[in-house]
């Protein structure tokens, strides 16, 4: 499944940037393969348009703001945070601006981060009820451009063979290969995934787990939103929660932007964002680097390119089906085509885990 092909993808909401990127000017972005610009109207909120001026086809993110408009840098047209073009400086100013415009987009700011939706949202941004609770802080932990598929991210995220292997440098166990089973409930936003693991401890991780222990159970709670954001959230034995909250927005095709936020409900001196971050970058530097090696076309599409199973795929089996429905509901056909497979051996590739 190629993210940039499939036009439902483009009635979500991604995570783009952080608010306080714009306050130096409007920033250039691209999702799902559509070059935008973001800029701060008049009233500090965010604005999206088509990164291009419909004179010359500049790019609109090369200029700057004035009262909450942007201005080509070629030669100053000038667009509203609607893009409608609202003054052409080379006028005199009793002639009146052709009625025209740059495409506007969906734009909202949550979790310190603006969002994007490119055509009328399906559903909502994903909800963290911990951003508005005084018992958890707020680290914006990364935002890294990764070349995979978003959805490598997300099964990867559920995926519990991966630690021992991926992770053996961190918190994964070697010896310990067999994974643990998750409990899954299917939602309309996706599903929940719930499980309890046992990790390694390392002495670097006494601060971030609340305990000394050589090994500890994490309790998994985690939530899988249609089609790329997940919230892992780990409770160890101390009573500290752990929750990551992920955005793997697809810049293009094996291209993605990840944002990474993380809720604790501990304090600054039980252990300084510093530390979480560092612990968590060693984790994540792990999950990239095989990630990036993944290819990102043999995804949805099981027909066309063979990609074996085994029960701890199961999770990602199930994001695989949810899109291919959500594909269906919208009529829309997979792209690239998937070759010729009859329904019953889909159904099998399914059973196989
Ligand atoms: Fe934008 Fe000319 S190209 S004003
Ligand atoms: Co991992």
């Amino acid at each position: 499944m190629l993210a940039t092909k499939q036009p439902v993808l483009r009635r979500f909401w991604y995570a783009v940037m952080r608010i306080e990127q714009l306050e130096s000017g409007p920033q250039p972005f691209t999702l799902l393969g559509e070059p935008i610009v973001l800029f701060l109207d008049a009233k500090g909120e965010p604005a999206a348009l088509e990164d291009r001026c419909c004179h010359r086809t500049a790019k609109l993110s090369k200029g700057w703001c004035r009262n909450g408009n942007i201005v080509c840098g070629y030669h100053g047209w000038e667009y509203d945070r609607d893009g409608k073009l609202v003054m052409i400086p080379q006028f005199p100013f009793e002639q009146p601006i052709p009625d025209a415009r740059a495409r506007a987009f969906h734009t909202k700011t949550r979790y310190g981060y603006v969002w994007v939706a490119l055509d009328e949202p399906l559903r909502d941004i994903p909800e963290i009820p911990e951003d508005s609770d005084p018992a958890y802080r707020r680290i914006f932990q990364f935002y890294d451009t990764w070349n995979t598929a978003a959805l490598r991210l997300m099964e990867n995220s559920f995926d519990n063979a991966h630690f021992a292997f991926v992770h053996k440098n961190t918190f994964g166990d070697i010896d310990q290969p067999r994974p643990e089973k998750y409990e899954i409930v299917e939602t309309d936003y996706g599903f929940e995934a719930e499980t309890l693991v046992t990790v390694k401890n390392p002495p670097t991780a006494a601060k971030i787990s609340g305990t000394t222990e050589p090994y500890t159970k994490r309790h998994m709670r985690n939530k899988w939103f249609m089609p790329f954001c997940r919230r892992l959230d780990m409770e160890y034995p101390s009573g500290i929660r752990h929750i990551i909250f992920n955005c793997a927005t697809p810049i293009a095709d094996g291209k993605i932007q990840v944002v990474q936020l993380l809720f604790r409900n501990d304090t600054e001196a039980d252990c300084s964002t510093q530390e979480l971050i560092d612990w968590d970058a060693a984790i994540i530097a792990e999950d990239r680097d095989i990630l990036e090696s993944t290819d990102p076309d043999a995804i949805v599409d099981m027909g066309r390119k063979i990609e074996k199973h085994m029960p701890s795929d199961r999770p990602g089996m199930l994001m695989r089906k949810r899109l291919l429905d959500l594909l269906q509901e919208h009529d829309e056909e997979e792209v690239p085509k998937p070759m010729a497979m009859d329904a019953s051996a889909l159904e099998r590739s399914h059973l196989a885990v």
